[in-house]
């Protein structure tokens, strides 16, 4: 097997660090298991993080039922699909609702979108106020077109005194719960905003800071380019956690190795996959990690999702969002694509399980399904911005409209 790329320590002129490659040679990336006191516990302010490893906020499918599976395989900080702040003070009742948690979640961690300090604060407040959540984070990475042009998501980083307004807004009103913000490396290659955002977390008091190793014009092409968590990991006293391609247990030690960063965030990787959290939890305690489950219990699993999502939902709205997500389970077991095919129709969890009626339970995990993403498809972007944004990156002002609504895709 051809391991790819792996470099020197941090800082070196070397070449720089790539995640492997994820174009899927279908060989295990092997990595060795944590060494006993190689890894450390992350502290997020008061949290304990053990193993230093984050569920991804990914909008649509981190709520309360998929934080609950992933939970119950392993152990780390499970965060909240993004809420806008906007609509949380103006109490939309599906944002109110995706904000809520389990009675079993401890701690309780929450993403929040918003551009407007005025919002950000009053939704920070009533959160903290009402005793809701253990953990803030911020998302200033979102680079969805209707999101950027209008100065929002991804852009903001790009003017730093307005992110520093915004964050110091969050963190003014969160009290003793900590603030962390996550961000891309830039706009684009040529507008790299990762350190720069880094010092304005540590300056504003946020507890720690994860940077998604790609631009904003990257969407979620190629591979995430984790010499950027090496080099914001040095320029920082607070901690910083990795983001960007952590396919299999192995990566996130491997990102923790080359980039010396303090923690991991899981994204994709554990779509349809939720026991990779178990995985997780064997290598940093020294273990090899536990093999994948073969297509029965593939399917058990999946199964438990759907319930947990309709208990939480309502059965057909749950199970009509669950459609996609039965299609990342079965990825590349055999008759996937016929299987794809009839999820399209589910409407019930009675049909989700006819739908999987004859499959045979023992056909193992198909390597070839490990290191492919789910959820998102490659391809990269031109951002767009509000005209003149470029010419007017010292402005602290809140851009008109930047915080109308957003729903949906935050990453
Ligand atoms: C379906 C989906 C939804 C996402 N939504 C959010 C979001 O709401 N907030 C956010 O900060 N990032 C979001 N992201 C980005 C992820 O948090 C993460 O940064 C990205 O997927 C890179 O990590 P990965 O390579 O492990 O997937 C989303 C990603 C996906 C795939």
């Amino acid at each position: 097997m051809t391991q790819a790329v792996l470099r020197p320590a941090p800082g070196s002129s070397e070449s720089p660090v790539r995640a492997p490659d994820a174009a899927a040679d279908a060989e295990p990336h092997v990595e060795p298991p944590a060494r006993p006191g190689e890894f450390a516990p992350v502290f997020i302010g008061p949290l304990r993080v053990w193993p230093p490893v984050v569920l991804a906020p990914m909008a649509g499918v981190t709520n309360y039922p998929f934080r609950r599976l992933c939970r119950s395989f392993g152990a780390g900080l499970y965060v909240s699909e993004m809420i806008a702040a906007r609509a949380l003070v103006e109490q939309n009742p599906k944002s109110l609702h995706l904000s809520d948690f389990g009675p079993d979640e401890d701690p309780r961690s929450l993403q929040l979108y918003g551009v407007d300090p005025r919002y950000v604060g009053e939704a920070v407040r009533r959160l903290v106020g009402e005793g809701k959540v253990d953990h803030i984070d911020m998302n200033f990475g979102c680079p969805v077109r209707k999101v950027t042009r209008k100065g929002g998501g991804a852009a903001i980083p790009a003017r730093p005194r307005l992110l520093a307004r915004i964050v110091r807004a969050a963190v003014g009103a969160a009290g003793n719960v900590p603030v962390t913000i996550k961000f891309r490396m830039g706009i684009s290659d040529e507008l790299r905003t990762d350190l720069s955002s880094g010092r304005v977390a540590q300056e504003e008091g946020c507890a720690a800071v994860g940077l998604h190793a790609r631009t904003a014009a990257q969407l979620y092409d190629g591979q995430a380019r984790w010499d950027a968590v090496a080099a914001l990991k040095q320029s920082l006293r607070i901690p910083v956690l990795g983001n960007g391609d952590i396919w299999e247990a192995g990566d996130a030690l491997r990102m923790m190795r080359q980039t010396g960063c303090d923690g991991v965030i899981v994204g994709r990787g554990c779509l349809g996959r939720p026991w990779l959290f178990r995985e997780l939890c064997d290598v940093f305690e020294g273990t090899p990690a536990r093999p994948p489950p073969a297509l029965g219990v593939v399917i058990e699993i999946m199964l438990q999702h759907a319930q947990w999502t309709a208990e939480w939902f309502g059965e057909r709205p749950a199970l009509r969002a669950f459609r996609r997500m039965a299609a990342w389970y079965t990825k590349g077991f055999r008759g996937s694509a016929r299987l794809r095919q009839s999820f399209t129709q589910v409407e019930t969890l009675a049909d989700l399980r006819a739908a999987c009626a004859g499959l045979d339970p023992a056909e193992p995990f198909p390597r070839s399904a490990l290191r492919v993403s789910r959820g998102k498809h490659s391809g990269t972007q031109v951002v767009s911005l509000p005209d003149g944004f470029l010419d007017t990156l010292e402005d602290d002002a809140v851009p008109d409209g930047a915080d109308d609504a957003i729903e949906g895709d935050g990453g």
